[in-house]
């Protein structure tokens, strides 16, 4: 079936699921390289191969629907610290990232490397690192407006999580690229990786999965860990698991529309 056709429109619109599966066009197994992609509609414009986009043609109704469900199921993300050791399979944790890898970048550079980290070694590596660069942080470095700041937070130089979390996520940018020993130029770099970053964050959630955005400073010791080449700078650490069963987070509270919004 079709993304598109009026069965797939017809089926699309029977289905009751609510949460963003139901956003889904119904070709999640259409992965670049798979036959399905390989099947698209070609066509050359200007010189360049182009694929036809098939629009997913949604109604009013379900355009407010699905735009209401995504905030609502968004609106329930929160940063947790404290996870449940219990395993993920790494199927999961590559979908996460599959998800992540396909945010926008700028000229389709993709300057993105996900490095995911089960190994308990790795990990304890990590956190006695880590926790080293935010001892020094909390004790010298950030000022003491940062620091009442991040006093409703209760967070401190200890890191357990970087050891509980059954999967580490360490996500590099790369200044450039490099292919066949030549160097690549990439462009709008943060940008492209802070956006992919989002995308992890909310497949994540969307998984029923817990993370904290981390970013312990500096974090180069990542890149000796991990033996990451020089054009790659790390750029966020994420644990992933489960939330401990019995977890509390900080009673906050987002902007209003009105504090976010301006319409002209
Ligand atoms: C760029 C960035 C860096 C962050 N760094 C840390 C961090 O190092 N440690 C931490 O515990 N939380 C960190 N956070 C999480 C924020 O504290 C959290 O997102 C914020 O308090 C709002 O809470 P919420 O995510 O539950 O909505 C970071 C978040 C962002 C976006």
């Amino acid at each position: 079936m079709r993304p598109g056709s009026s069965d797939y429109l017809s089926r699309r619109s029977q289905r009751i699921d609510i949460g963003l599966n139901n956003l889904l066009p119904e070709y999640p197994k259409a992965i670049p390289g798979d036959s399905l992609f390989c099947a698209m509609e070609k066509k050359e414009i200007n010189g360049h191969p182009h694929v036809k986009y098939h629009r997913p043609l949604v109604s009013i109704e379900e355009l407010t629907e699905n735009a209401e469900h995504f905030y609502r199921k968004m609106n329930l993300r929160r940063t947790v610290r404290e996870f449940d050791s219990r395993a993920i399979p790494l199927e999961v944790m590559e979908n996460i990232i599959r998800t992540a890898g396909t945010a926008p970048s700028g000229a389709h550079k993709q300057p993105w490397t996900f490095c995911l980290i089960a190994d308990p070694g790795i990990k304890k590596k990590i956190r006695e690192a880590a926790e080293k660069e935010e001892r020094i942080s909390y004790s010298q470095r950030m000022p003491e407006s940062w620091k009442t700041d991040l006093k409703p937070l209760g967070t401190d130089w200890k890191k357990p999580f970087l050891e509980e979390a059954p999967y580490l996520i360490v996500v590099f940018k790369q200044s450039y690229g490099i292919k066949d020993d030549e160097k690549i130029q990439h462009y709008y770099v943060s940008e492209s990786v802070g956006i992919a970053c989002g995308f992890l964050i909310a497949a994540i959630h969307q998984a029923g999965l817990v993370t904290v955005t981390h970013t312990p400073s500096p974090m180069n010791f990542l890149s000796k860990i991990l033996g990451r080449p020089e054009n790659e700078k790390p750029f966020l650490l994420l644990p992933v698991g489960y939330a401990k069963e019995e977890s509390y987070v900080p009673d906050l509270e987002r902007k209003t529309l009105d504090e976010i919004l301006k319409i002209y």
